[in-house]
């Protein structure tokens, strides 16, 4: 329906009155791309006392109540920039804005809507579990007894609910890992930042652990995760920003950018032994050794193209598998 609207557009830095417009998904447009973001960084710049860049002047975006993955390789900077946006770090230069509400001037206010999982183990070795937890929340002002009650319920979510009155230092690295998310989670943060939070956990803790973090989500909690995991992100995140060398380069939706991954590599075993060159249209064949064949599919180019030519070529198949996921083949063209 078309129909004239007067209304106020609210930018980052200023109020603008548009005038008359004329279309709804106008409006809806300009709306949306003006919402608040949980997390802005406008050209984030870091360098280290030795000179080292470490951050090139990043522009990040995370709407409120998404689910973000921030990969690299190593030393890529992700560490570097969650220090600065979790207010540990100083940046060089540049600006962090959480909730709308600018990092340098409301630095209370945004310390109390951040809750961070660190890379490193950074709690005191010898405190007993449950005291680290209190203590946390005392830093944010919450009383003692309320704070009591958040630590049981995230002990036990946990599953440290045993180990409560142990020194951190006598937990496993999986265990302590689960003790550094509850301790981020005390204060219910808006947005949980978590460096590399299932390194070390074990497979069932970590699905449980990606169960809880999903159920936060849905509940309304930003996440921002880093991981070398490409699995775990791609399973989780909807939305995506890779850094290299202290850059951007890439920031895209999960879906969109997986959808680029055209062409997929198969391994096949099979049950005749091959002998000679294979050939399939559209693909680009390897004979690995004399029971297994690798071939990177062309566009267009399904599995069962691929099946049926070799069946033609009289080799049947056994297994077949992917050779590389495909986040983690786009990953390595961007950052090789
Ligand atoms: N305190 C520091 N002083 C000097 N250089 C530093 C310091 N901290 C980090 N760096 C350097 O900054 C770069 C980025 O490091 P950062 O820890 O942010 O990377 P990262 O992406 O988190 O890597 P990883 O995946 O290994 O955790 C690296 O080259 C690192 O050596
Ligand atoms: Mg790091």
């Amino acid at each position: 329906m078309r129909k004239a609207v007067n209304v106020k557009i609210y930018l980052k830095r200023k109020t603008l009155i548009c005038y008359y417009c004329y279309h709804d998904s106008f409006i809806n447009t300009y709306i949306k791309d003006n919402m608040t973001l949980a997390l802005s960084t406008d050209y984030l710049a870091k360098t280290y006392s030795n000179n080292l860049e470490a951050l090139k002047g990043i522009n990040l975006s995370v709407e409120q109540g998404d689910f973000f993955a921030l990969l690299g390789s190593n030393g890529a900077g992700k560490t570097t920039a969650i220090g600065i946006i979790s207010g540990l770090l100083k940046s060089t230069s540049g600006e962090v804005e959480i909730n709308g509400l600018n990092q340098k001037n409301h630095s209370n206010e945004v310390k109390k809507m951040v809750g961070l999982m660190p890379q490193e183990f950074n709690f005191n070795p010898h405190e007993p579990n449950i005291e680290i937890l209190i203590n946390q929340a005392g830093y944010f002002g919450i009383p003692r007894k309320e704070a009591k009650i958040q630590a049981e319920v995230l002990l036990k979510k946990m599953e440290l609910w045993d180990r409560r009155f142990d020194v951190a230092q006598s937990l496993s690295g999986g265990m302590k890992r689960r003790l550094m998310l509850a301790r981020a989670l005390i204060h219910k943060p808006k947005i949980l930042i978590l460096d590399e939070p299932t390194a070390g956990v074990d497979v069932e803790i970590r699905q449980s652990m990606w169960k809880y973090l999903t159920q936060l989500n849905n509940e309304g909690m930003t996440i921002i995760l880093t991981t070398h995991y490409l699995e775990e992100a791609e399973s989780l995140c909807r939305n995506i920003a890779i850094l290299n060398n202290g850059e951007i380069v890439e920031q895209s939706n999960m879906k969109k950018l997986l959808a680029r991954a055209k062409r997929q590599v198969i391994i096949i075993d099979t049950i005749e032994k091959i002998s000679g060159q294979i050939e399939i249209s559209d693909c680009d064949c390897e004979v690995i050794d004399e029971n297994t064949l690798q071939v990177s599919q062309g566009e267009g180019v399904s599995i069962s193209d691929v099946v049926g030519s070799l069946s033609e070529q009289n080799i049947q198949i056994s297994h077949l598998r992917s050779s590389q996921n495909r986040l983690e083949a786009l990953f390595l063209s961007l950052t090789t």
